[in-house]
């Protein structure tokens, strides 16, 4: 090992501990032992990369771990020195042992270095956290992002689809705006397409005498609805099932769309009243599941944005004829992949869903000007977006990787196929809500929880375990993959659900409550059990996860911090007796912060997935 430099850096050891106890305050432990690691490694001779710090895989060893002695035994061996690994960690145990930061570390295996931080440390970043209303969690530089999600369409009912997006982009949402983004939800409804025209159609044979079918008439339509919600979805799968037996009545509805597309005043009239009376209940759907649009807009919006847009494609010679319809080419000579132009009007000159996104994208260019627009849309789209993207930057008008399609996968059915109703039909928001309420309601019943209430508490308990339950479910999955609709399951109490994680919840608030009864305040903590070290740890770890939850868009890492933190807390809580009488006050205070810090952010973590927990349960 000769020619690894004598390590200069312990000339001046006072001056390095003195910026690394400088730093305890606010940084996140792992920040803290990683920088001491990063500098014995590179104060050795190595990259400093060697010294990168994880969480270990062997908590019950070491909570952290270094390996970076492998790689530089490798480092040596290139330039033809042979050293073990194990000697190097030695070195660089011996370099890191006088800073107050580590409490043990020792050599394990091949050469890792396991590393347990010193108690005051760890202390010290307890109170750091329990003084921090965001429990650790930073702000990063805000960028201007839309999200795209729930895309229900007005009078066809909703499927699974448009509830995962409902659940997935809600929460995203939520997390961006921690995280300290600009954030803009826009529900983009499905509102401009062939059914429309089958609604018109199926209105006209019902009622032809509406102003609404006057040839003549030119404006000054009732202001008044002619339909209810109930009557657009009796009327839309009616003509929907007519057309598809009866070429005649498809025509009928293809024209009118065209109609409606070309502007004749008294469809655009109908056309605001099914819009208006959609978004309505619309809104009271997803108002129910918690999820809340910035924007209301949709296709029809941006219609009168297409005729420009299309002239501008044609300037720039982008768009071209193609059998009647109008195309762009998006594929690459040079790639094997096959991607199929972007249909923008067909040779009936119906507008199309390509169109639509397209004039979607300029609108939000010219109003908002996202550095990113994210899609949360079934993954089944994915070559739709694909296409979009494409003809989006040979538009000049965004760039590759500013707009992203986050797919995700089917909500099945035990028989692996998307969900249905127990009737085979498409699933509506309010039935499936209603359904995870009668099943909450049945487990708060079976489980002995929630029972000392009155009706109207436990239906509130019941309304937030049903919701915990389905958002949990869906979350905790990684995005793209397919899971099964199990309500038994979503509803238990005990394993990774959303109701055990309320319970969690409920369980500290309620402890709070008796403390306060009881008159013990938080107070200073001071870390000395194995239990409550790793529940700082845990609470430690939370701006690595949102961090990480941000850079993939994956909720579920959230959700598994999220489990973690209740499973950390239920160890502690099991192991030290918080308000026992025969605890030591100064302890029971340290104790009761750490539990109500745990309370804080489990709460954060809960309202980005888009949970509430009740008070009590
Ligand atoms: N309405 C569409 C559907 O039901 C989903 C819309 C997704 N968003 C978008 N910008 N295309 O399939």
């Amino acid at each position: 090992m000769s020619s690894m430099p004598r390590a200069s850096a312990f000339a001046s050891p006072p001056d390095r501990q003195d910026r690394i106890r400088n730093k305890q305050i606010s940084a996140p432990i792992l920040d803290t032992l990683d920088t001491a690691c990063r500098e014995a490694f590179s104060a050795l001779g190595f990259p400093a990369d060697f010294g990168s710090v994880f969480e270990s895989d062997r908590p019950d060893l070491a909570p952290f771990q270094c390996n970076g002695a492998m790689p530089a035994a490798g480092f040596l061996k290139k330039k033809g020195e042979k050293v073990n690994p194990r000697e190097i960690a030695e070195k660089v145990i011996d370099y890191l042992k006088n800073i107050p930061a580590f409490g043990r570390l020792e050599v394990a295996g091949p050469g890792f270095i396991n590393i347990v931080p010193a108690c005051a440390l760890i202390s010290e970043r307890a109170n750091g956290l329990s003084n921090d209303a965001r429990t650790g969690a930073g702000k990063v530089k805000s960028k201007t992002i839309i999200i795209d999600y729930g895309g229900a369409n007005v009078a066809k009912p909703m499927h699974v689809g448009h509830l995962r997006s409902a659940v997935i982009g809600e929460s995203l949402k939520r997390l961006l705006r921690f995280r300290g983004h600009t954030v803009i939800g826009d529900v983009h409804l499905g509102d401009w397409g062939l059914q429309m025209g089958h609604l018109i159609t199926e209105l006209e044979d019902e009622q032809p005498d509406l102003p609404y079918f006057d040839p003549g008439k030119m404006d000054d339509f009732p202001k008044e609805s002619p339909v209810t919600m109930d009557d657009l979805t009796r009327l839309y799968p009616a003509a929907s099932n007519k057309a598809k037996s009866d070429a005649n009545r498809m025509e009928r509805s293809r024209k009118a769309t065209a109609e409606l597309q070309a502007g004749h005043p008294g469809y655009r009239a109908l056309l605001d009243h099914f819009i208006g009376v959609s978004v309505e209940s619309l809104k009271k759907g997803y108002g129910a599941l918690g999820v809340a649009f910035d924007l209301w807009k949709g296709e029809a919006a941006v219609d009168p944005l297409i005729p420009d847009m299309i002239r501008e494609f044609r300037s720039k010679g982008i768009a071209i004829k193609d059998d009647g319809a109008l195309i762009i080419r998006v594929n690459d000579e040079n790639e094997k992949k096959e991607v199929p132009p972007v249909m923008l009007v067909a040779s009936s000159g119906a507008v199309l869903y390509h169109a639509t996104d397209l004039a979607t994208l300029l609108d939000r260019k010219n109003g908002i000007n996202p550095d990113i627009v994210l899609y949360v849309v079934d993954q089944r789209q994915a070559l739709h977006f694909e296409q979009v993207f494409r003809a989006a930057v040979k538009a000049g008008w965004y760039e590759m990787g500013q707009m992203i399609h986050l797919g995700f996968g089917t909500m099945n059915g035990k028989d692996g196929k998307p969900f249905k109703t127990r009737e085979g039909g498409v699933l509506h928001l309010e039935d499936l809500i209603a359904m995870m309420l009668g099943a909450a309601e049945m487990r708060l019943e079976e489980s002995g929880i929630g029972l000392g209430f009155d009706d109207r508490a436990r239906a509130d308990i019941a309304g937030k375990v049903g919701l915990a339950a389905l958002k949990f479910a869906d979350l905790q999955n990684q995005r793209t993959t397919n899971y099964v609709f199990d309500l038994e399951r979503f509803t238990a109490f005990d394993g990774k659900t959303g109701p055990y994680l309320l319970y969690a919840a409920v369980r500290i608030k309620s402890l709070l409550r008796r403390a306060g009864a009881e008159g013990v305040k938080p107070g200073q903590i001071m870390i000395l059990d194995k239990a409550e070290q790793q529940l700082v740890f845990t609470l430690d770890s939370f701006d690595r996860a949102l961090e990480a939850t941000e850079s993939k868009y994956a909720p579920h890492i959230l959700c598994d911090h999220v489990y973690r933190l209740a499973q950390s807390f239920s160890r502690f809580y099991t192991e030290c007796p918080i308000l026992a009488e025969n605890t030591p006050l100064d302890i029971r205070q340290s104790r009761l912060a750490l539990a109500q810090t745990t309370l804080r952010q489990l709460t954060l973590g809960l309202d980005i997935i888009g949970i509430e927990a009740p008070e009590q349960m």
